[in-house]
Formats: structure tokens, C-alpha cells, sequence
């Protein structure tokens, strides 16, 4: 029975998904502990923020194919152990953007008309109408730091607002602000020059206490800053310094370096000018459904063997590709495994040529497909198109790719793969005929046209009478019943290829015997 674990509170459309394939068991509020102790019996995990998947659960996760975070941010997901587990992990990336522009939005407009102290005094008997005068965002100067799909949101809305919008972002082109009307600035210039300041970036190893002492003193004193992104991005007691000292005018926060917030947290003695909120950002009904049902819907299909549309740990390999590439992918994946049983020794070097209409499709897929084929003779179920790279990085496996526009090959286009190792190489072309007919059409630059078949037979051997009826009648002897057979050879009485399709595997004792014949130099079974 298929199991999938809900580990943090996720919609019910998500659930409901998720129960057409699979018994879901939903149990929030685990300690790592009895998460570890009961992991091992779950073909899937579905979470939120609050669970930590950690290399130390993943390990106990035997039988885990996939995780799904329902939301952005994979920060609680250890991506390269899942990566190194062949463990998929998709996310949602655009179910909840919505909601956390418009978060941002809300804690600039309460921090600029002090909304939760002006509210909190007149729920206390207050009339307090001198104490709350604000600001109005109008005409004033907005820096977006992270002009991705939040902050490009939150860009739009503020332009609409008549704000002046400046943004820093290091990948994003001219052109693409030039287009949402924004000007690209420095960090530096934008922290200076901003009235407003929202972040909008990932937190990584360079993000991490990007806005710290020295950057919040170069912000002008009235100058408010937002952190709907990520906790740990804005060094949380150097702000609550900030904040005190008057340094600068005001500070919201969603997001926090540990969440929950600690309750000696240095933020929570600031008394003025700030704004906490418990890391609501996506938390409306409609982003809840969103990623509920982006993620429920991924993990379903992978549970039956489709592809996911928003992988985080196989980039270049999204659904649309996927489905586009289809017989490419199986040809590609076909070849691996085929080359990697022409060889015997520790293959070196793979190279990847692709020609013509090889050549036009984005190249990431079909080498991974090639490796993933490559590494399973050797490593079985273990290896996926997740890991296959990893796996063949760390066996040192250097990958070569060659484009070759033109068609070398009476196909429309076809892929070749070459392995260089210790012990020499081989190389098999193939192509894809009428969109989906398979063919093997090179072994070893001898020309062939075969469709792989589950069993096979390939030979090296001398072009010379009697060879073929010889190796015959030994497949015959050993009940080996052969369904078809190919030689193909470049000159008369020079070396040669046979390949045979064979219905059955090929017993120990007659490959020996196969190695007997007079002019065979190698025989080599493969199971595709
Ligand atoms: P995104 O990937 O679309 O955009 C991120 C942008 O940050 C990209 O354009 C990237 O180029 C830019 N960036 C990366 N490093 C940068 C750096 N050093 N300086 C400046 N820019 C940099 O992501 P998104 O969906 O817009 O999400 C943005 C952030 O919001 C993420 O951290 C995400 O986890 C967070 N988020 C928070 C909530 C919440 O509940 N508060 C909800 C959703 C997303
Ligand atoms: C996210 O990364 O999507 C957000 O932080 C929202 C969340 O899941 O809590």
C-alpha cells in the first residue's frame, strides 16, 4: 500500500488529492524523534515550514520517493542528502507569491500609519489621534531588494500606488527592469536613497545577515525596512539596536533567524516603530489551497510514475520537457545502459554527442537520462534521474557533450554515446524513427539498424563463412531461441558487429562457450 505522511497542517484540497493514490496519514506536531521512528514506512512526505527534514531523517527514510513542500522555500529540506538519496523534492513556487507580495504590502502601509499601535491603544480606552500621524507612500521612494516573483509583484503594485521604485537584484537584466520601470541600483545606493525598503531575496550563505549594523546605518533615519523573505537575511539584534538607538524610522518582520520567535528575543524588547508578525506571509485561504493542491498533484503523479512539474532537485527536467522529449529521453536512457554493458572496467569519461534534431533540444535532460541508463547496470533501482548526475560525479565520471547541427545519420537527427575508461571505449548511436520507434543504429562505427529488445546478443567478430551458423547452433543447443539478427561490417572479410535479439538471457556456461569460436573477439549479453 502506498503511504504518504502529512507532517505539517496542510488544506484539506491537498489531502483530498493525495487520497485518490495513497492512504494518507496526517500527523502534525511530531518531535524529530518520532518522526524518525516512524519515517521508514512512507513513500511520501508532505510539509510546510515547521518540519525539519533533516540528512539524519532522510536516512531513515528507506522507502521515501518524494517530498513535498507545500509552499517556496526548501530551507527546511536537506536538498543534497535527499539528491544523493535519489529522494525527488518539489515545492510550490508560485502558489503563494500572491499572498506574500500583498503581506509586504500590508506591513509597509501599517508601519507608514502605525495600524497595530494605534489599534491596540484604542482597544486599550486610547483616542489617541496626535501620537499616530503617519506618512503616505505616494511619491516616495521604494527599494525592492530581489526583483523575483514577490518583489516584482510588490514593485507593480507600489508603481499603481504613484511610489518611485528602485531595486537591487544581481540577476536580473536591464531589460527586465527597464520593463517593470524600475531602476537597478547598488545594495548600498538603494539603502541610501530608499524611504522604503522590502526584501524580497532567498536566504543563502551570501544573504545570510546581509542587513547588519553597518547597512542599516547608512539608511536615512525615516527610512522603514519590511523582511517578509527569509529570517536570518536582517541581523535581528543589530535592527532592535537600530530600532532603539533611532537609526533609522521603522522595521516590520515576518520572518525570523529561529522561528518560533525566542521569548528573550532582543526584538521583543523594542517598543516602538516595530511590527512582528508570526510568519504569515502565505497565510491566506487562497494561497493554502494553492500550494496544497500544486504540491498534492506533483506528488500523486510521481506516486504513479509521471513526472513533476516543479522539481527542485532535477533542474531542466520539468514536465513539459519531460512529456516533449519522451523518446529521446528512453533512447538516451536506452544507450546508457547498453554502453555500459559493451564495457567491462571503470568507465572514465561519457561523451554525449548530439546531431541534428539531437542537437536543438535542450541537452541537460538527455545527459542526465544517459548517465541515469549508464549508472543502473551497476547500481539498480538505486540510481533516478535525481541523483544520476550526483552518482556519476562522485565515480568521477567526466561528462563530454558535443552538438552537432547537421545529421550525420540517415535519421533526422540522431545521439551517440562514447565511454572511454580503463579498460578502452565503445560507442552506440541511436535514433528515434516516426516520433517513436527506437533504433540502435551504430556499434562501434559499424553501421546497424535494430530496435533494442530486452534481451540481446552483441558480438565483435571477424567477417569470415561459418561464423554466423556456428554461433547459431550453440543458441540453439542451449534452448536460446533467437527473434532476430544483424551483422553489420564496414569491408568484406574485415572486422564486424552481429547483434541478436535473443528471447532469453544468455546462461554463463554458453557465453563461454560463445568465446570459443573461432574468430569471435567479444560477446557481450545486455538486458535493456
Ligand atoms: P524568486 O526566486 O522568484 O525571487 C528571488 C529573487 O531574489 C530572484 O530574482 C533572485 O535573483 C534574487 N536574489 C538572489 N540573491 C540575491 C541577492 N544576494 N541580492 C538581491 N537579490 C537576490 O523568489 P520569490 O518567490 O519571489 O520569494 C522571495 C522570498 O520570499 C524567498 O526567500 C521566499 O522563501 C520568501 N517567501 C516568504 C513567504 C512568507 O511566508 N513570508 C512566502 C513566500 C515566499
Ligand atoms: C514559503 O516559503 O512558501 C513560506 O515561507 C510560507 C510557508 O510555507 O509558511
Amino acid at each position: 500500500m502506498t503511504k504518504v505522511l502529512v507532517s505539517d497542517p496542510i488544506d484539506q484540497a491537498g489531502i483530498d488529492i493525495l487520497s485518490q493514490v495513497a492512504q494518507v496519514d496526517q500527523r502534525t506536531g511530531l518531535s524529530p524523534e518520532e518522526l524518525k521512528s516512524i519515517i521508514g514506512d512512507y513513500d511520501a512526505l508532505m510539509i510546510r515550514s515547521g518540519t525539519q527534514v533533516t540528512a539524519d531523517l532522510i536516512e531513515a527514510a528507506e522507502r521515501l520517493r518524494i517530498i513535498g513542500r507545500a509552499g517556496v522555500g526548501v530551507d527546511n529540506v536537506d536538498v543534497p542528502m535527499a539528491t544523493q538519496r535519489g529522494v525527488l523534492v518539489v515545492n510550490s513556487p508560485e502558489g503563494n507569491t500572491i499572498a506574500a507580495a500583498e503581506h509586504a504590502l500590508t506591513l509597509l502601509l501599517s508601519l507608514s500609519r502605525h495600524v497595530p499601535q494605534a489599534h491596540a491603544s484604542t482597544m486599550a480606552g486610547g483616542w489617541d489621534r496626535k501620537k499616530y500621524v503617519g506618512n503616505e507612500l505616494y511619491k516616495k521612494v521604494l527599494g525592492v531588494v530581489g526583483l523575483g516573483k514577490i518583489g516584482s509583484h510588490v514593485a507593480k503594485v507600489a508603481k499603481a500606488m504613484g511610489m518611485d521604485v528602485m531595486a537591487y537584484d544581481p540577476f536580473i537584466s536591464a531589460d527586465r527592469a527597464q520593463q517593470m520601470q524600475v531602476r537597478l541600483s547598488t545594495l548600498e545606493g538603494l539603502f541610501e536613497q530608499a524611504d522604503y525598503i522590502t526584501l524580497h531575496l532567498p536566504r543563502t550563505p551570501d544573504t545570510e545577515n546581509l542587513v547588519n549594523a553597518e547597512l542599516l546605518a547608512t539608511m536615512k533615519p525615516t527610512a522603514r525596512i519590511v523582511n517578509c523573505a527569509r529570517g536570518g537575511i536582517v541581523d535581528e539584534p543589530a535592527l532592535a539596536e537600530a530600532l532603539k538607538s533611532g537609526v533609522i524610522g521603522g522595521a516590520a518582520l515576518d520572518v525570523y533567524a529561529k522561528e518560533p520567535l525566542a521569548a528573550d528575543s532582543p526584538l521583543r524588547s523594542v517598543q516602538e516603530r516595530l511590527i512582528l508578525t508570526p510568519h504569515l506571509g502565505a497565510s491566506t485561504e487562497e494561497a493554502q489551497e494553492n500550494v496544497a493542491t500544486d504540491v498534492a498533484e506533483q506528488i500523486r503523479d510521481v506516486l504513479l510514475g509521471l513526472p513533476a512539474r516543479s522539481a527542485v532537485n532535477i533542474p531542466g527536467l520539468s514536465a513539459e520537457i519531460m512529456e516533449r522529449l519522451k523518446p529521446h529521453l528512453q533512447l538516451a536512457e536506452t544507450l546508457g545502459l547498453l554502453v555500459s554493458q559493451l564495457s567491462g572496467g571503470q568507465v572514465q569519461e561519457l561523451e554525449v554527442r548530439l546531431q541534428g534534431e539531437f542537437a536543438e533540444h535542450p541537452s541537460q535532460p538527455l545527459v542526465v537520462a544517459a548517465l541515469k541508463g549508464l549508472l543502473s547496470h551497476a547500481l539498480g533501482d538505486r540510481i533516478n534521474y535525481v541523483n544520476a548526475a550526483l552518482e556519476a560525479k562522485g565515480r568521477g565520471i567526466h561528462v563530454l557533450e558535443v552538438k552537432d547541427e547537421a545529421s550525420q545519420d540517415f535519421a533526422a537527427g540522431s545521439l551517440q554515446l562514447t565511454i572511454r575508461g580503463d579498460q578502452g571505449g565503445h560507442s552506440v548511436t541511436g535514433a528515434v524513427f516516426a516520433d517513436s520507434d527506437l533504433r540502435i543504429t551504430s556499434i562501434d562505427e559499424f553501421p546497424v539498424n535494430v530496435s533494442p529488445s530486452k534481451h540481446m546478443l552483441f558480438t565483435r567478430h571477424r567477417d569470415m563463412p561459418g561464423i554466423i551458423g556456428h554461433l547459431g547452433s550453440l543458441l540453439g543447443e542451449h534452448n536460446v531461441n533467437i527473434a532476430s539478427m544483424q551483422v553489420g561490417r564496414r569491408i568484406v572479410r574485415g572486422d564486424a558487429v552481429m547483434v541478436l535479439s535473443i528471447d532469453d538471457p544468455i546462461p554463463s556456461s554458453l557465453l563461454a562457450s560463445l568465446h570459443e569460436i573461432e574468430g569471435i573477439k567479444e560477446a557481450h549479453p545486455v538486458t535493456l
